[in-house]
């Protein structure tokens, strides 16, 4: 039997293994027990009189197992990690090896998306029920952004969700950022659910909503144009390892990222938002506010791995490549400026839809300016400050701050 004071026994003899005799003996000790156990397991394997047929069979089937095959099937080498063979595609070292950890931001945001976690029932919804079903509750402008939105959103996170199981997690070949994609990939699975929730609690058809992204055009083209960038991707025939394949990755990284998370979602957040600041829909929008923190945090992640991704491969960073990048954000933008006209016909919650305009043009500056290209719509000013708050990259450390604190205490957000 193993005794810890093995460990610290000094007897003077020439250590066979280890540099001390100390830990010449603590080795030996441990090889004894390897042995040990290995004896034990394969005694445990032996047939024995009381094995039925069924069992007989499933302990021979083990004993044609060959764990150097099934182990060498694992991607990456079988040796230690170092951190310098970590790289974010592409990497040839052991990928189930979380540490060392190469990109301590990953792991940083893995924990952050954690410590951030809510569910949608822990939001009251009583009164946003009582204000849908009330006759002069809302106004029909006010009806039209929230069915447009939760038809927008209900399909958009499931979009995001299967693009990152489906196609990013298998081509992203580092296993800190693999954590925190899972993480994400949770993370919408929650937002869809509140949709649910949300579209449930209010007696919505769901037929209606959750089929908006084929029948109405605003919402229909934003899906499609974000499936058009996943279609190659999520073939599992496709892999990365050549120019034109890393470079399809890249684009995926930034339909979805920055335009999908980054623009797509930021009309149909201000208006929610803007909503609940006027004390209508408060659950609605309480909603939307955890999702926005943790699709603020998504935002993050995908800018700093498609910036990482640069950095390790800079001849994909070219002078195409940065004009496809630009044109895809100016695309988005287009698009969500679409959106912003269908939903809002006329101005609404202290806001129209050239105001929205603005904003979307100030987000895209924004998306351009993190990933490494220049603005595109240069003076323009954000016409919803109190949006900058939440979202504000300078401002995050204070925002988790602040309100996650106030989640974690069970306290409700306000609205100033
Ligand atoms: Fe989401
Ligand atoms: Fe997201």
């Amino acid at each position: 039997m193993l005794s810890w004071d093995e460990f610290d026994k000094e007897d003077g003899e020439v250590a066979a293994k280890g540099n001390t005799p100390a830990q010449a003996a603590a080795a030996a000790t441990l090889d004894k027990l390897d042995s040990a156990g290995g004896a034990a397991a394969l005694e445990a394997r032996a047939a024995t009189a009381s094995d039925s047929e069924a069992v007989k069979r499933a302990k021979a089937a083990l004993d044609a197992l060959d764990v150097a095959e099934g182990l060498a099937e694992l991607e990456g080498s079988s040796a230690r990690v170092a951190v310098d063979e970590k790289r974010m595609i592409n990497c040839r070292a052991d990928l189930n090896q979380l540490v060392p950890f190469k990109y301590d931001w990953a792991w940083q945001k893995y924990l952050d998306g954690c410590a951030n976690h809510w569910m949608p029932q822990e939001v009251n919804m009583t009164a946003d029920i009582a204000l849908w079903k009330s006759q002069d509750g809302l106004t029909e402008d006010e009806r039209r952004i929230v069915m447009r939105n939760l038809g927008f959103f209900s399909t958009a996170d499931s979009l995001v969700a299967n693009n990152l199981a489906l196609a990013v997690y298998r081509l992203i070949t580092n296993p800190e950022c693999r954590q925190y994609i899972l993480r994400q990939a949770f993370e919408e699975a929650i937002h869809t659910h509140a949709y649910q929730y949300c579209i449930e609690s209010l007696g919505m058809d769901e037929g209606e909503i959750f089929n908006m992204y084929h029948e109405i055009p605003s919402v229909a083209k934003k899906a499609a144009w974000g499936l058009k960038y996943t279609r190659a991707i999520s073939d599992p025939e496709f892999n990365t390892g050549t120019v034109e394949t890393d470079k399809e990755l890249l684009r995926n990284l930034i339909a979805y990222y920055c335009v999908l998370e980054g623009i797509f979602f930021y009309c149909g957040f201000t208006q929610i938002l803007s909503m609940g600041r006027r004390n209508k829909m408060t659950g609605v929008a309480e909603q939307f506010q955890y999702i926005l923190r943790d699709e603020s945090m998504h935002l993050n992640f995908g800018i700093d791995v498609i910036n990482q991704i640069k950095i390790e491969n800079p001849h994909l960073w070219d002078a195409a490549m940065k004009e496809e990048a630009t044109q895809m954000i100016l695309q988005g933008t287009q698009l969500e400026i679409e959106y912003a006209r269908d939903t809002m016909p006329r101005g609404v919650l202290g806001m129209n839809a050239a105001m929205m305009e603005d904003y979307l043009k100030f987000i895209a500056n924004r998306r351009l300016t993190q990933i490494g290209l220049k603005e595109e719509y240069p003076g323009t000013t954000n016409p919803f400050p109190w949006m900058s708050e939440i979202m504000d990259l300078k401002k995050e450390k204070n925002f988790f701050e602040t309100r996650v604190i106030e989640y974690q205490t069970g306290g409700a957000l306000s609205w100033d």
